[in-house]
């Protein structure tokens, strides 16, 4: 038994060690499987012998059941607030104001992160409550949730009698964005900012959900305390940090507004460069004699005052919504705004994106909204205060017509899609495509928009019509360049795959693999032209929805028309060269490779399995036949185990391939 307790404490304290070494210095020791391993032993242990657990054992941080509410609990020391200086001129005046009483006051400068604040109390080093700020004399008890939280040490690094830990709990930018398309995902109501997504995490009734959200502890102060001793600020915050603490950083000490001005253009500039929001500075005038001279008022302290930086976020209405149609006729709904400003920039408008996110946000024309922009970082809405609806709010509705040539929309994933193939909102990007599908050398962006501009192409059939003469309108377009361009052309009207035929339509959902199948299926352009749902529903990858898509495609009458102009321009139709035999194991199947294969590169293996009659796409599906699996598989694995998708290993594919006679 004394192996085991000995064990025992050693495991806790390696995976303390190990955790504060990953989450507060950001320096890993061990890698994840070790530290698995560990974790997994201390457990077995505490199942056995459940009398060993100790308070500070990493097992302690989950596990506990959800509660009703949280009961209160008292500050042993008040927690006030902040009073704000919204300029320059404002810090300058508070500085100047001090040091005409205190000239020998020295301030220390510390980022203001903006999250929610939590006080932790430390008793003999064991963490014993986690208290929300409420109403700065008594919180909430958060305890169970703190302990979720990975820099938050269960006990101290140094033998502590008593001490109050405040500072800031955070989420960053990214895990915010993350939570947030996780939330919409799940038709779950989103959060406005990271700090609101910081308290609704820290104060979940259910602490398996605030241990889910990946949340930081930032200290920047203490409360109450016994048998320590401290001069300064500078002294509490290099306290907090060998007793384990990450603390607010970088920090700099100055002795007037000059310096402290500096500091506070240095943060602003490096304000998108943090992984947390920052809201600003906050100077605290370091010496605690002339702090506890200086006094409080009810609010805050006298001693400190937060710089604030521009805000990021601002409340503003929705008046209308337009619809942009984009490359590829992607209609993207835009919300146009009253005009705010935002951290320097006026914004007008905004894009939502697609109409996935309206219906999850529940946007209105005519809604107040909260909108960020952050940096360079392109404007967003990030919630709705439905608090202040009137009642005549709009909804936004799903354009019937695409707004540019009023042509067909059909719905693709999240987006809606113009299909009118002459819509010259997508004229010029599809040409590119085309240019990209048929290889046609010259036919790149550049060229593609000059045509458009210029109305030398009104619909895509038209680039099979150009002549020399045409060509050389277009800048930088000799009589050599458009000579070659124009051959090009001609010579893919020679003659095309069916698939490439289907692929260069550029219609939605259908990209190489679906074209692939497609021509496969139907064999001539004819039959495919006159296929019906039963015939599509029946390839492997093609639903209801890609059914149904290209059924409208090819029954649009300007669809047909335009078809038949390409036809008419001379191009053929042509069976694909076959300089490989099909593979009985590989045809017409769908395959997906993932990590790397020691004969081939990536687009050796595709090219080849395509080559033997393999439909390779790059992702796992429901649909896909097989997953060929080399060196340091990513997620696909994953996403083929969850599908029951026939597994192969590089060995086994080296197999098939010479049983087939493909490898010697
Ligand atoms: S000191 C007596 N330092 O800002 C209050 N606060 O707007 C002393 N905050 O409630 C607060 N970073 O939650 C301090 N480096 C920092 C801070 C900081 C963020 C928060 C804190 C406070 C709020 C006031």
């Amino acid at each position: 038994m004394e192996e085991i307790i000995k064990r025992y404490n050693e495991l806790v304290e390696l995976i303390n060690k190990y955790d504060y070494y990953y989450y507060v210095l950001d320096n890993p020791l061990v890698s994840d499987a070790e530290y698995d391993e560990l974790k997994r032993e201390l457990l077995e242990i505490e199942k056995k012998y459940p009398f060993l657990i100790r308070a500070d054992s990493p097992s302690q941080r989950v596990g506990f059941a959800p509660s009703k509410e949280f009961r209160e609990l008292p500050h042993k020391e008040q927690m006030l607030s902040l009073d704000n200086a919204q300029n320059e001129e404002e810090i300058s005046e508070w500085i100047k104001k001090i040091k005409r009483d205190f000239p020998e006051a020295e301030f220390i400068l510390e980022p203001k992160f903006d999250g929610t604040s939590l006080e932790i109390v430390y008793e003999n080093s064991i963490l014993k409550y986690a208290i929300t700020r409420g109403d700065g004399l008594k919180g909430e008890d958060v305890t169970n949730n703190a302990k979720t939280i990975k820099t938050i040490p269960l006990r101290l690094l140094k033998d502590v009698k008593r001490i109050d830990v405040r500072g800031e709990v955070l989420i960053s930018k990214q895990d915010f964005k993350k939570l947030n398309e996780e939330l919409l995902s799940k038709n779950e109501k989103t959060f406005a900012n990271p700090r609101n997504a910081a308290a609704g995490s820290l104060r979940q009734l259910d602490p398996n959900i605030t241990a889910k959200r990946k949340l930081t502890f930032i200290a920047w102060g203490i409360g109450y305390y016994e048998n320590l001793d401290f001069q300064n600020q500078f002294e509490v915050l290099k306290f907090l940090k060998e007793i384990g603490f990450k603390v607010s950083e970088p920090i700099a000490i100055c002795k007037d507004e000059k310096e402290a001005i500096e500091f506070y253009r240095k943060m602003l500039k490096e304000r998108d460069n943090f992984p947390f929001e920052l809201d600003g500075i906050v100077i605290k005038v370091n010496q605690f004699y002339i702090q506890n001279e200086l006094g409080w008022t009810i609010k805050s302290p006298k001693w400190a005052i937060a710089g604030k930086f521009p805000a990021v976020e601002r409340t503003t209405k929705v008046i209308d919504v337009i619809y942009q149609v984009g490359r590829m006729g992607i209609i993207t709904p835009v919300a146009i705004l009253e005009p705010v400003e935002i951290s320097g920039a006026v914004v007008s408008r905004v894009s939502l994106h697609n109409f996935d996110i309206v219906r999850n946000l529940d946007i209105r024309i005519g809604d107040w909204v909260y909108v960020r922009r952050a940096g360079e970082v392109i404007p967003e809405i990030t919630s709705v205060i439905k608090e202040r609806r009137e009642g005549n709010e709009k909804i936004i509705e799903i354009p019937k017509n695409c707004p540019v040539c009023q042509g067909q929309v059909i719905k693709d994933g999240a987006y809606y899609k113009c299909i009118n193939l002459s819509c010259p909102a997508k004229l010029a990007s599809h040409l590119e495509y085309i240019g990209e599908v048929l290889e046609i050398e010259g036919l790149g962006e550049a060229t593609a928009n000059n045509l458009v501009k210029l109305n030398l192409v009104k619909d895509i059939a038209d680039i099979f019509y150009l002549t020399v003469a045409d060509f050389m309108k277009l800048p930088n377009f000799a009589e050599i360049s458009s000579r070659k361009l124009y051959n090009e052309i001609q010579k893919v009207k020679e003659g095309i795959t069916l698939e490439k035929f289907i692929m260069m339509l550029g219609i939605p959902s259908i990209g190489k693999a679906n074209s692939k199948a497609l021509a496969n299926k139907f064999k001539t352009l004819e039959k495919f032209l006159n296929c019906n749902y039963v015939e599509l529903t029946s390839i492997g990858g093609i639903g209801h929805e890609i059914a149904m898509n290209v059924l409208k495609f090819l029954k649009d009458e300007n669809n047909q028309r335009i078809i038949k102009k390409i036809l008419d321009s001379g191009l053929k139709i042509v069976e694909e060269k076959k300089e490989t035999r099909t593979s009985k194991f590989f045809y017409n199947k769908k395959v997906v490779v993932t990590g790397e294969l020691s004969k081939f590169t990536r687009e050796e293996v595709i090219k080849f399995l395509e080559s033997i009659g393999a439909i390779v796409s790059n992702s796992v599906s429901r649909k896909t036949d097989y997953l060929i699996v080399g060196k340091n598989p990513g997620s696909k694995l994953q996403m083929a185990q969850k599908y029951n998708v026939k597994i192969i290993s590089e060995e086994e594919f080296y197999e098939i391939l010479k049983s087939e006679g493909f490898l010697q």
